[in-house]
């Protein structure tokens, strides 16, 4: 595979200097930052650290995998939501609930675990429009799984395609294609193994919590502060980029009156 030089790409010429300015303002380490963390933590095993190249690699993949992804997954519950009044109503009344009485309450890092019906309306998007619509992965050993059904030599490849499994009616029911977050109430029956939005094991999505923090946020603010108007004419067409999004969905907002 060819790379394109740091000089093709103008994003890896944004990152190097960034790296640099860092390496010599003599305050590496004082930044408590991920940049600090890559340049100082040495692998446990190998005492390596990593080098300049891997460092801007790194930034680039969290810039790359961290922005489409959970912008995806808001356009997608917002198109849900914006076609669910009712769902949108009971939202609210979460909301109002957490923050009785306040008309424009600061939603904080730690209100999020608890708006739990905003939680559930984020893993039912993701269920449905998981944005990375499949991870690979290597066997690295002869290997049989699903019940004896597939054999694997090493080196072969499978795609797990998520977007197909979130919608198996097998494991999700006879409505498998309709949006229901109430599906994630606590004590309700799921095979966890038919749902992976972020992926699987020691290589699975290492912003999964950041991202749910992001979305739930940004969701609860816009929930809280706004009313939606859809264009009740628009039907979903789906751009695939690197990820999941759905093209020239449009939304009217106005501030909500209470
Ligand atoms: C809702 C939003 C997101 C979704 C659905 C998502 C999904 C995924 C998936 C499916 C993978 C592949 C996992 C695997 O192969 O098992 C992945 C990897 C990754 N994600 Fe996310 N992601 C999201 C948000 C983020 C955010 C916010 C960040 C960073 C701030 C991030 C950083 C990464 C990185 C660095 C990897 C590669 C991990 C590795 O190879 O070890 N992701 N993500």
């Amino acid at each position: 595979m060819r790379y394109r030089t740091a000089t093709a790409c103008r994003t890896c010429a944004a990152t190097s200097p960034i790296i640099a300015t860092r390496k010599s303002s003599g305050t590496v380490g004082r930044h408590g930052d991920l940049l600090d963390r890559m340049l100082t933590v040495p692998d446990p095993e190998t005492g390596e650290k990593l080098d300049d190249l891997n460092i801007r690699n790194q930034i680039l993949t969290f810039l790359v995998a961290g922005h489409e992804t959970s912008a995806g997954v808001l356009a997608f519950a917002l198109y849900e939501i914006a076609r669910n009044p009712e769902i949108a109503a009971k939202a609210r009344e979460e909301l109002a609930e957490r923050f009785p009485g306040q008309t424009h309450p600061t939603i904080a890092f730690d209100d999020v675990s608890k708006l739990r019906y905003i939680r559930r309306i984020v893993d039912e998007t993701l269920r449905l429009w998981p944005v990375a619509p499949g991870y690979f992965r290597e066997a690295r050993h002869d290997v049989v799984i699903g019940d004896g059904r597939y054999h694997f030599k090493p080196g072969e490849w499978v795609l797990v395609l998520t977007l197909q499994a979130h919608r198996d009616k097998a494991v999700w029911g006879e409505d498998a294609e309709e949006f229901d977050p109430d599906r994630w109430l606590p004590g309700r029956q799921r095979d966890q193994r038919a749902y992976k939005p972020f992926g699987t094991g020691l290589r699975a999505c290492i912003g999964r919590q950041f991202a749910y923090h992001e979305v739930m946020l940004a969701l609860a603010h816009l929930l809280h502060e706004f009313d939606f108007e859809h264009d009740p004419g628009y039907k979903l067409d789906i751009k695939e980029q690197i990820t999941l999004k759905p093209s020239g969905f449009k939304l009217r907002l106005s501030p909500r009156t209470r």
